[in-house]
């Protein structure tokens, strides 16, 4: 696929609201990027979104001239109170964007509690939206899979063990050359990051495995996408990218102008 940068622009959203349920004082920003790229259809890639999670996608929705016609992929954490902050249902955001969008897809992050509510989503194609666990084949967009939560060993919401993630994540990509793999944890590719943040195994994986897109979320790097043999990782913590054959231009005006 290609993968040509048409356009950025920074917003300034909420920011996390802090142990006493004031907003933080610094600024917090969200970064919205248009992409040129021979996708089969337009797709948004995000997450990270937390307590803006909800509003962002209803502007989306007024701002996009067919939003019916987007398909929408999270790799978790759209609710909790903010960057660093407490853990929340993404119920409302998930909904909000199976209302807006063609369809959905998601993993839910660290910050999201499991929600037996949103995981029963489902498109109209009938495909599930919670894609954790499940490998699916969807029309015009291939297969696709995804696993919940981070690699860890702490007592902590969405956490789980290195062993028991990778065994789930080498299950479900064997034997089917995925098209995009979901994951809110981090694969370690310095080459693309320039940091050392990350998971080398899960990396690892998924370029032995040809999975051709790895969307990930839980840490914002500025140097944020590129590919690693057949793999095309794509780091969406805190941006919204819209992939579309004929970049709209959306964002030359102000999102708030909505
Ligand atoms: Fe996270």
């Amino acid at each position: 696929m290609s993968f040509e940068i048409h356009s950025e622009k920074k917003i300034e959203v909420q920011p996390p609201f802090q142990k006493d349920m004031r907003p933080a004082k610094h600024k917090a920003n969200v970064f919205l990027v248009e992409v040129q790229a021979n996708v089969p259809c337009p797709i948004i890639l995000c997450s990270d979104l937390h307590t803006n999670a909800k509003d962002l996608i209803e502007r989306l929705g007024r701002k996009l001239p067919e939003p019916k016609e987007w398909t929408f992929l999270s790799a978790g954490d759209m609710s909790g109170t903010g960057i660093l902050g407490g853990n929340g249902y993404s119920e409302e955001a998930i909904r909000s964007a199976l209302e807006t969008f063609r369809r959905v897809y998601f993993v839910e992050g660290n910050h999201d509690l499991e929600s037996s509510y949103s995981r029963g989503f489902r498109n109209e194609d009938g495909s599930h939206c919670h894609v954790s666990g499940r490998v699916q084949e969807v029309e015009n967009l291939g297969w696709i899979t995804g696993i919940d939560g981070v690699i860890s060993s702490k007592k902590k919401n969405q956490r789980r063990r290195k062993s028991d993630y990778l065994s789930t994540l080498g299950r479900l990509t064997k034997g089917t050359t995925i098209d995009w793999l979901l994951t809110h944890d981090i694969p370690l590719i310095e080459e693309i990051t320039d940091s050392a943040i990350g998971h080398r195994e899960l990396r690892d994986l998924v370029v032995e495995e040809k999975v051709q897109h790895h969307l990930f979320g839980h840490h914002c790097f500025s140097w944020w996408q590129g590919k690693i043999e057949e793999t095309r990782f794509i780091n969406v913590d805190s941006r919204i990218v819209f992939l579309s054959q004929e970049p709209l231009g959306l964002f030359s005006d102000s999102m708030y102008d909505i």
